[in-house]
């Protein structure tokens, strides 16, 4: 499994944090960025991880910023994101079962690293179960489709 991991400035430490759990759990990862805690736009960062997980380059992709609605917001405008802005475990594990979310969404002055770090490992050991829930999935492409013309 390979991550794509991104911040802007707001989120650029929980993000260390993030990687740093990765390597422990030698998990392969990619860090687009940002690189310091200068002030920076959200959206930069949304885009690069999400086409490189819409791309099939990356599996899931990791993305925080100060509240993660901005870079939630930015990253579900890349046809094929279904990023899932998560504070609690319940919903990092449910994002997978039911949404096939391919992109985590962390609020770094929302959540203390300890919870953000349980938040990762839920939403990176759970699979999507498709079934009933593929037709739901199938139903947002379309929507998709239908405004990206
Ligand atoms: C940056 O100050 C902040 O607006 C950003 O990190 C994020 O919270 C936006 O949604």
């Amino acid at each position: 499994m390979r991550i794509a991991v991104g911040s802007d400035h707001a989120g650029f430490s929980l993000k260390k944090e993030v990687l740093k759990h990765l390597e422990e759990r030698d998990i392969q990862f990619e860090d687009f960025g940002a690189f310091s805690e200068e002030s920076c736009d959200y959206p930069d960062f949304a885009l690069k991880v999400a086409e490189e997980v819409a791309g099939k380059r990356f599996e899931l992709g990791i993305l925080v910023c100060g509240t993660g609605i901005g870079i939630s917001i930015a990253a579900n405008k890349v046809p094929g994101i279904r990023a899932a802005l998560c504070g609690d475990t319940f919903s990092a594990h449910a994002c997978r079962e039911h949404n096939d979310a391919n992109i985590l969404a962390l609020g770094a002055r929302v959540v203390g690293t300890g919870v953000a770090l349980d938040i990762v490992d839920s939403f990176l050991n759970t699979r999507f179960e498709g079934n009933r829930h593929q037709k739901r999935i199938d139903k947002i492409s379309e929507i998709e489709k239908k405004y990206n013309k």
